[in-house]
């Protein structure tokens, strides 16, 4: 399957991603991870990522361009892919179009995280992640055995940079002006699932699995 995650920060992507890669042994792509993994190697893409992701604003479409073009390619996403957090412009979106028309190939669905601003905050500022392998942790929600410790590995775990209240401002903003224009633009073609995301973890799988059953 070629699926895309589309949702506000917070909303639940990135922790049902592992569950539908697991389930359908796809290649997952977060543009997020990668574009953190460069700002931490120093890379010239991070080098040139850096400061948009650090106020919260979008990195620019030919960068994020850049990035799936390239990872597409890997023989471990010709079957099928999760993309998590792109295409986030429509611009994006008509480039990944043309990308997959290019092999014949289009998006299968279009899961929508549907969720009010709202809860938002207390989701953002209580994250912990494990940034190598991008999983995600909840003081509250979603607590590690050991606080501060990756389950898995036993690596530490580290809070985000962009995951102030006052950074997810400008984060939030972004969704609504550049990114809900994509769910329409999907929408016209008949491939979104809306989920309620504001259920518990174990309630937004049931829907996912459903909604790509
Ligand atoms: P990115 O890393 O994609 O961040 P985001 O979209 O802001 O999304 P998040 O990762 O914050 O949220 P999530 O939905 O994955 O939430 P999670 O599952 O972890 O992008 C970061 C930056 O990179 C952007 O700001 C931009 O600068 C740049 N960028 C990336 N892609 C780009 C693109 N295509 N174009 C341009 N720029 C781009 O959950 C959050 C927390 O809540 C966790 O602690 C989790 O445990 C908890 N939680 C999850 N689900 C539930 C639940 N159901 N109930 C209770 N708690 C829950
Ligand atoms: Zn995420």
């Amino acid at each position: 399957k070629r699926l895309i995650l589309v949702g506000p920060p917070g909303s639940g992507k990135g922790t049902q991603s592992p569950i539908v890669k697991d389930e359908y042994c796809l290649c997952h792509l977060a543009t997020g991870d990668m574009l953190r993994a460069a700002v931490a190697a120093k890379t010239p893409l991070g080098i040139k990522a850096k400061e948009a992701m650090a106020k919260g604003e979008l990195v620019s479409d030919d960068l994020v361009i850049g990035i799936i073009d390239d990872a597409l390619k890997k023989p471990s996403c010709q079957k099928g892919f999760i993309l998590d957090g792109f295409p986030r412009t429509v611009v994006q979106a008509q480039k990944l179009d043309e990308m997959l028309a290019k092999h014949g190939v289009k998006v299968d669905k279009v899961l929508n995280f549907a969720i009010d601003d709202a809860i938002l905050e207390e989701r953002i500022t209580g994250r912990w992640i494990h940034p190598s392998s991008g999983r995600s942790y909840h003081t509250k929600f979603a607590p590690p055995k050991v606080p501060g410790v990756d389950d898995v590995t036993g690596e530490s775990l580290i809070q985000r940079k962009d995951d102030t209240a006052a950074v997810l401002k400008s984060r939030l903003e972004a969704f609504h002006k550049q990114t809900k224009p994509v769910i329409d633009y999907y929408s016209k073609i008949g491939v979104v699932a809306n989920l309620h995301a504001e259920k518990t973890p174990k309630e937004v799988t049931v829907e996912v699995k459903k909604a790509l059953s």
